[in-house]
């Protein structure tokens, strides 16, 4: 298991059973056997929903006594054992039992311990197919924030180096190839919108979920007047879930949730090959902060960029738990069944993934230095002006196919004269190719000229640039320079 503790020992597990019920020890004469009971359990991947319950169970009790359910004294007695419970696994006094089977299985244990038949009132039209999806949701609702608030972060951090950089030219790449000059502020931009579509994906899969399941019981509803809307307006849903049997069998926003993760995930892994090219000596456009490169144990001359290709390498895992989640909903008859437990540890691992490299890329990013002279040199000598002359025969009136072949025929012109640029050309040797070239063509060739002239709406000029910078931040209400988020377990 790949974020969570390793599972019980044997003999650790009939210890932690001693004096122990599990939540169904009615219906079966026999204890459960060790090993299968450790495999199905699950409390080493949910024990971190451990408040979310809690929080859940104080809602649920206080509409049971709102309902006349349970009585009022008692729900208070509950509430108020729940509260110190919550307090006590917050400050450390108190640790989640692993030999229990689940989380839910844990905290009614916890309270019937202490409470005795106070305790077994708790679970009152509830079963832990709602309370499971309860404390998913609830969990993933906060996660989901932190997330966004992680990507908000990191948009941040590029826009304030993409306005640092807003003229440093450098080679815009198709195929590799160098294509056509822009500038690293704009590359950057590319970055953040790519990011921008991460943010909106998991907003909307934050909202869609946003509805609250608890009170569909096991998956038909309950014959026990529940106030489902009271519930779920406490636990600050917008609405509760319409069907109870949807609301136990749908497991869409983890698909969503990991989809987005994943896609976010592939998105730094991208950036990160970028960074990867960028600081090798080939290129040499990027020199990564000391501390954030490592060394070689053999190699003493080598500064590596591990950050870079672990995230990169790190979005294998993302991918899988997608695939894994798709695969294990594939053949689930409704409504619930015992696969969906494997739900939690793939989203829990994207998600912790995504979160941790968002962060590691924001901190990789912020103390690089880039090198402006290198990438301007880089736009010089591999003929990225050649559309700009073609352009210019455009604008002449010469229909573009026309154009682009003339273009090209000065390109061939240059490599067998062994030249590397187009404004190397006299203006007799360009006129022998076209009689539109006039002496202006010499001023739009230079890498700087090809980028200002790129005005258009989303274009590579400096002053479109700045505006789309401008129209990121009013979006996204990004102001620059935003406090990092802190890294959560
Ligand atoms: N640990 C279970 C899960 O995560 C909780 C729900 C158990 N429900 C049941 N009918 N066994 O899915």
């Amino acid at each position: 298991m790949r974020y969570a503790d390793a599972p019980l020992k044997r003999g650790e597990f009939m210890a932690g059973m001693e004096g122990k019920e599990v939540l169904w020890g009615g219906r079966t004469a026999e204890k459960p056997n060790e090993e299968a009971f450790i495999f199905q359990a699950s409390i080493c991947i949910d024990k971190r929903l451990v408040q979310d319950d809690i929080h859940g169970s104080r809602v649920h009790v206080s509409m049971l006594s709102k309902q006349g359910i349970i009585p009022q004294d008692t729900a208070v007695v509950l509430d108020a054992e729940l509260l110190r419970i919550a307090e006590e696994l917050a400050n450390g006094s108190l640790v989640v039992d692993e030999s229990a089977e689940d989380v839910h299985s844990f905290v009614e244990a916890e309270l019937t311990r202490r409470l005795g038949d106070a305790g077994r009132m708790v679970h009152a039209g509830r079963s832990r197919n709602d309370q499971v999806m309860l404390d998913f949701k609830l969990y993933l609702k906060q996660r989901g924030a932190e997330l966004c608030g992680q990507i908000e972060a990191l948009m941040a951090t590029l826009l304030d180096r993409a306005e640092e950089y807003v003229d440093a030219l450098m080679p815009g790449y198709t195929h590799l190839q160098r294509a056509q000059p822009v500038t690293l502020g704009f590359h950057l931009i590319a970055w953040v919108c790519a990011l921008e579509r991460d943010l909106s994906r998991f907003r909307d899969a934050l909202f869609r979920m946003d509805e609250c399941p608890l009170g569909s019981g096991a998956l038909a509803g309950s014959d026990l007047p529940l106030d489902r809307e009271e519930t779920a307006a406490h636990l600050g849903f917008r609405a509760p879930t319409l069907n109870a049997m949807d609301s136990v069998a749908d497991r869409d926003f983890a698909i969503e949730l990991a989809s987005a993760a994943a896609i976010c995930q592939i998105h730094l892994s991208r950036f990160c090959e970028d960074v990867v090219l960028w600081a090798s000596a080939e290129f040499g456009f990027l020199d990564l902060s000391e501390k954030w490169s490592t060394g070689s144990s053999i190699m003493p001359q080598k500064k590596n960029p591990d950050f870079a290709e672990l995230i990169r390498g790190k979005s294998g895992r993302a991918v899988g738990n997608l695939v894994a989640l798709l695969t294990l909903l594939k053949g689930i008859p409704y409504a619930y069944d015992k696969d969906l437990q494997e739900d939690k540890d793939s989203l829990f691992d994207s998600l912790d993934t995504v979160s941790v490299c968002l962060q590691m890329f924001r901190g990789m990013i912020a103390a690089s230095s880039f090198n402006r002279e290198r990438m301007e040199t880089a736009c010089i000598g591999g003929f990225s002006e050649a559309t700009d002359a073609a352009d210019y025969l455009v604008r002449k009136g010469l229909p573009f196919r026309k154009a682009h072949e003339v273009s090209a025929l000065i390109v061939r012109d240059c490599i067998d004269a062994g030249q590397s640029r187009i404004g190397e050309r006299t203006l007799e040797e360009l006129q022998a190719r076209s009689p539109l070239f006039e002496a202006d063509i010499f001023d739009a060739l230079s890498p700087v000229a090809c980028v200002n002239a790129r005005k258009t709406l989303g274009g590579t000029a400096f002053d479109e640039t700045r505006r789309q910078i401008a129209v990121l931040r009013t979006r996204g209400r990004l102001s620059s320079k935003t406090a990092p988020s802190p890294i959560r377990k």
